[in-house]
């Protein structure tokens, strides 16, 4: 149907009513910068007749001030809309664009093709039923052919097109085609997915996009949107059970109270046993209440309020799943991470992980493997950069309700979150929950800590010493035990080269093992803290991250942050165990102040620098901030 035919108000009605029925199929294109991606999308666009014609006008204008194609309209202008992307002839964000059929209603995800941009593709493939691989024919596989199929596996992507492009550049040839085919069943064999279709195509000249062309004779499968309009991904998402993220619960008087959200899966009715996660409280559902009056049935994608047989307490957060299969509940699983952030991850970290309707603090405990996604290889290592790709253990604060990302990929699916910028910095799919979550509980302990702290007539505290090397963390933490000792009070010091010889003998000084020998100290640190003690921490600590992960370990008031903040230039000027200079000299490498960063506390309990004030009198004034504030005791 053309768009002509939308111009009287009958014929819109009809036609509404018409697409509704219509089956929708969402796809993404990926394929590299000169593939002609922008191109098809453009051609099935402009050939299915969805185009306004104002828009037409746009493009033959726009044609012959940007064009590439001579007098021919250039398709990719239409699609490459964005005025960056223009510039610098490259396409920098995903675009949905929409587009129907007699038979099918289509949501194309256009993703870029660019190397550094695989976290777009990411956002546009994870709702994906089907992805359109483009090569072209001249080049074969690239790097980034196997690097989207990949991406297009790891999330949950079933249907292949093979869109073998520019095949007028390369005479038609059957071999060439056939060449590329052959590699690429090979490649994408453990990728497991259900269908790949290899269609020879010239996005340029329209060959084999609506109709077969007759220039492939030897070609045997469909053009490329037929085969579009006809795929069965069905199968894909109508067995997975009934979810529903609930987003708020809906209580305009005392009569009704209705629990709120969007269908993440399954289908409900009125009768329907339901099962509350993680509250595992059951009922049945009464009624299925929308905007437009109550349904017999609702499924996917639709907004509903339910209302249920019982009074049950239900908050926002929780899944309402159906009885007979409810989802898995766990705080701690396994996951495949696509890390899409410029700052690596790392291990010990503690970041936000959002779910389809909860955040919670999560660390990822163990990096397992790295997947090297050009050759499908594992690959260890520490830390992830932008747009690889790990298999990680992850340990989370509060346990969350969640299916497998193969059974379900709304409620198996998360975005990791800075805590401090708020940006989102990875996307992960979970594999399966981790048993030891399940057999490890808390023993609880007749002696606790105020059982401890009460006998040693003291207020458990940290003092954590944060500064450069050489600002005199050591010996001023050395100095306010020694005082606190002939008060008769009960103490321990954790110093970073000490510990170091210990318990971190096995990490050096990469960002990553800082990471790592700070939340290992503030474990300890809490750990001592629980024993009754007053601990002095002394470590450089660089990175606010972990310093707050330290105190957030603790309970209010026990983490008494006291910055050693004496300026580098005095610290490097003292160098007392001679590494500035070693550092300067390029012998020792990630030094910090020199060439590994320090990030200064903002809000520290006490800030002394000792270029100033002496060791005795700076340990003097913290002794007397624990005494003022009630550490000491009598
Ligand atoms: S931290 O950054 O991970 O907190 P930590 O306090 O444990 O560091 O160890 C710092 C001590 O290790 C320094 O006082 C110094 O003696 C020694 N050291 C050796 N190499 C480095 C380095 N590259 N950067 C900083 N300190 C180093």
């Amino acid at each position: 149907m053309s768009n002509a035919a939308l111009t009287e108000d009958d014929n819109v009605i009809e036609y509404l009513a018409a697409h509704e029925k219509k089956s929708m199929l969402r796809f993404i294109t990926c394929g590299s910068v000169d593939d002609g991606k922008s191109t098809l999308i453009g051609r099935l666009l402009y050939d299915t007749k969805l185009l306004y014609d104002d828009q037409l006008a746009a493009l033959e204008s726009d044609t012959k001030k940007h064009g590439t194609q001579g007098e021919k309209i250039d398709f990719a202008l239409l699609v490459d809309g964005l005025a960056a992307e223009r510039e610098q002839g490259i396409t920098i964000d995903v675009a949905y664009r929409f587009f129907s059929t007699e038979q099918r209603k289509f949501i194309v995800a256009d993703t870029p093709g660019h190397e550094q941009y695989t976290r777009n593709m990411a956002t546009g493939a994870s709702t994906a039923d089907l992805a359109v691989i483009l090569i072209d024919a001249r080049k074969g596989m690239l790097t980034q052919t196997r690097r989207h199929s990949y991406i297009a596996s790891l999330l949950g992507i079933r249907h292949i097109v093979v869109a073998i492009n520019k095949m007028d550049l390369a005479d038609y040839s059957q071999d060439v085609f056939d060449n590329i085919e052959t590699a690429y069943r090979e490649f994408a064999a453990p990728l497991g997915f259900q269908t790949i279709n290899c269609i020879p195509l010239s996005a340029l000249e329209g060959d084999n996009i609506l109709t077969k062309s007759t220039k492939t004779p030897w070609h045997r499968g469909a053009a490329l949107l037929p085969y579009l309009e006809t795929i069965d991904t069905s199968a894909d998402q109508s067995d997975a059970p009934f979810r529903l993220p609930v987003q708020w619960v809906n209580r305009p008087n005392l009569d009704f109270r209705g629990f709120s959200g969007t269908i993440a899966s399954g289908t409900v009715k009125p009768g329907d046993d339901i099962v509350v996660l993680p509250s595992a409280k059951r009922s049945k559902v009464t009624r299925v209440v929308t905007m437009d009056g109550d349904l017999d049935e609702a499924g996917i994608d639709q907004a509903v309020t339910l209302t249920l047989e019982d009074e049950i307490d239900i908050s926002r957060g929780d899944i309402i799943c159906a009885g007979r299969s409810p989802a898995e509940q766990t705080d701690q699983f396994a996951a495949h991470l696509l890390w899409m952030a410029e700052d690596k991850l790392f291990p010990g970290r503690q970041y936000l992980l959002k779910t389809a309707n909860r955040i919670v603090p999560v660390t990822i405990t163990d990096l397992k493997h790295k997947i090297n996604v050009n050759t499908l290889e594992h690959m260890s290592g520490k830390t992830l950069e932008l747009n690889e790709v790990g298999y990680c253990n992850f340990n989370l604060s509060h346990p969350i309700a969640f299916d497998a990302y193969k059974d379900n990929r709304r409620t198996g699916s998360f975005v990791l979150i800075d805590k401090r910028s708020n940006a989102t910095i990875g996307a992960g799919m979970i594999d399966f929950s981790l048993r030891r979550a399940d057999n490890v509980h808390w023993q609880n302990l007749d002696v606790n800590k105020t059982a401890r702290a009460t006998a040693k007539h003291q207020r458990p505290c940290v003092l954590w010493f944060t500064g450069l090397s050489g600002s005199g963390k050591s010996t001023v933490a050395n100095l306010v035990e020694k005082r606190l000792h002939d008060l008769g009070r009960h103490t321990y010091t954790l110093d970073g080269d000490n510990v170091r010889h210990g318990l971190n003998k096995d990490l050096g000084f990469t960002d990553a093992d800082r990471v790592e020998n700070i939340r290992r100290v503030g474990e300890t640190a809490k750990l001592m803290a629980d024993a009754g003690l007053i601990v002095c921490v002394s470590f450089i600590s660089p990175f606010q991250s972990e310093r707050r992960m330290a105190r957030d370990l603790l309970e209010e008031g026990e983490f008494i942050e006291c910055y050693i903040s004496t300026p580098l230039e005095v610290c490097e000027q003292r160098d007392v165990k001679g590494l500035y200079a070693k550092a300067r000299r390029g012998e020792i490498k990630n030094f910090t102040g020199i060439d590994s960063p320090y990030e200064a506390p903002t809000a520290a309990e006490i800030d002394v620098d000792t270029s100033d004030i002496s060791a005795a009198d700076a340990a003097d004034m913290i002794v007397k901030h624990l005494r003022d504030k009630g550490y000491l005791g009598a």
